[in-house]
C-alpha cells in the first residue's frame, strides 16, 4: 500500500514538473532595424536611429510573450538592414541551423529592419535545414513612437514560432496580424504599416483575436527540401542587379564583366523584355561566363522563358529574391539548365 502511495506521489511530481516545463522554447535573434529604433520625439516616425535597442529591451517590452513560450535572446547584429551583407545573413542562417538542431529549441524569431526584409528571410528559406518555425518580424515605427507596431508584431511572431501548427511552412514573415511566406512577400510601401504584401499569392494566414488562422500553404521547395546550404559559405557569390528602362546603357553589363560578377539579374520591362542593345550586352556577358537571368520591373507576374532573348527566366521571383537564388545556385553549379530548374522549383 505504502509503495503504491509513493508511486502515485512520484507520478504527480513528474506531471507537475513536466507541465511547468511544457512551454515551447523560442529563441529571439535580434539584428537591428526600426523595431529596435529610437527617436528623441514620440511623434517622429522618420529620421530616427535604427538598431538602437538590444535584444533584452525588445523582450522586456513584451512580457506577454511568456504566455506562449520560454524565451531567450541573442544579439546577432544591431544595424539598419540597408547595411546587411551576406556575411551577416549567412552567419544568421548558420546560427538558426545550430539552434533548431537542438531538442530544447522549438522555434526561432528574428527581428530585422524592413528595408531589406525581402531578402534575408528568402535566403534562410533556402538554407535552413529544419521544419521548425522560423519567423521574421520587424516594425515600421521606432520603439519610441506613439502606436509603435514592434511590440505586437514581436508578440505575434513568438506565438507563431511557438505553435506546432507553424511547422513545415517555410520561413515566415509576420507583421500587422498577417503571416507571409518569405518566398513571395515584399515591401510595397515606403512608410505605411501594412507594407509587406504578396500581391499575387496573398498571405499564408493571419492572427485575429489572439488566434492563428492558416489559409494557404507554399508549393515551392524550401528549408529541409532545399539543396542549398550555408556550410563553408562565408559570403554569397557576386550577383548584380541591372535595371532596365528606355535608353538603359549597355555599359552596365561591361562593368559587371570587368568586376568579375558571376551572375546578373536584369530587371526587364514587362515580361523581362530587353532592347536589341541590351540583348547584345546580355550575350556578351554570357560569353564571358556570367549567368544572366531576366526578371521584371512590373512587381508581379511570372517572367517566362524566351525563344528569342538570351538569359534564364526568374519565374515569379522579384529581382531582389532572384539575386539570392542565383547566388546560391552558383555555389552548386554553372549549368544554365540546372539553374533554370531551380528558378521554377524554389
Ligand atoms: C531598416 O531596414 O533597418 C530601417 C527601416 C526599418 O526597419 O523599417
Amino acid at each position: 500500500m505504502l509503495l503504491r502511495i509513493f508511486a502515485a506521489l512520484l507520478l504527480m511530481l513528474f506531471s507537475v514538473s513536466a507541465m511547468a516545463g511544457s512551454k515551447p522554447h523560442v529563441v529571439i535573434l535580434a539584428t537591428g532595424g526600426t523595431i529596435a529604433g529610437e527617436a528623441p520625439d514620440n511623434t517622429q516616425t522618420t529620421g530616427y536611429k535604427a538598431g538602437a535597442l538590444g535584444v533584452e529591451a525588445l523582450i522586456n517590452a513584451v512580457p506577454e510573450a511568456k504566455k506562449y513560450a520560454d524565451i531567450s535572446g541573442e544579439q546577432v547584429a544591431n544595424i539598419g538592414s540597408e547595411n546587411m551583407t551576406s556575411d551577416v545573413t549567412l552567419r544568421l542562417s548558420r546560427r538558426v541551423n545550430q539552434l533548431l538542431a537542438r531538442d530544447d529549441v522549438n522555434g526561432v524569431v528574428i527581428t530585422h529592419g524592413t528595408d531589406t526584409l525581402d531578402e534575408t528571410p528568402y535566403l534562410l528559406n533556402l538554407t535552413v535545414k529544419s521544419d521548425k518555425p522560423v519567423v521574421f518580424t520587424a516594425a515600421m515605427r521606432p520603439s519610441t513612437a506613439i502606436s509603435a507596431d514592434g511590440p505586437m508584431n514581436l508578440l505575434e511572431a513568438v506565438q507563431i514560432a511557438a505553435s506546432p501548427s507553424s511547422r513545415d511552412r517555410g520561413v515566415l514573415m509576420v507583421m500587422n496580424d498577417r503571416i507571409g511566406s518569405a518566398r513571395f512577400t515584399r515591401k510595397t510601401n515606403t512608410t505605411a504599416l501594412d507594407t509587406f504584401k504578396a500581391p499575387e499569392q496573398g498571405y499564408l494566414g493571419q492572427i485575429a483575436g489572439g488566434r492563428i488562422y492558416w489559409e494557404n500553404r507554399i508549393e515551392k521547395k524550401h528549408t529541409k527540401n532545399s539543396v542549398f546550404d550555408d556550410r563553408n559559405l562565408k559570403v554569397l557569390p557576386q550577383v548584380v542587379i541591372i535595371q532596365g528602362y528606355q535608353d538603359d546603357p549597355a555599359y552596365m553589363f561591361d562593368a559587371a564583366i570587368e568586376h568579375h560578377a558571376q551572375g546578373i539579374i536584369y530587371v526587364g520591362t514587362g515580361n523581362g523584355s530587353a532592347s536589341t542593345r541590351i540583348e547584345a550586352a546580355m550575350r556578351k556577358a554570357e560569353k564571358a561566363g556570367i549567368i544572366v537571368v531576366r526578371s521584371s520591373r512590373t512587381g508581379s507576374g511570372i517572367v517566362t522563358m524566351s525563344d528569342s532573348l538570351p538569359g534564364l527566366a526568374a519565374d515569379s521571383l522579384s529581382p531582389d529574391k532572384a539575386r539570392i537564388l542565383l547566388a546560391l545556385a552558383l555555389t552548386k553549379t554553372h549549368r544554365p539548365d540546372t539553374i533554370q530548374k531551380y528558378f521554377h522549383q524554389y
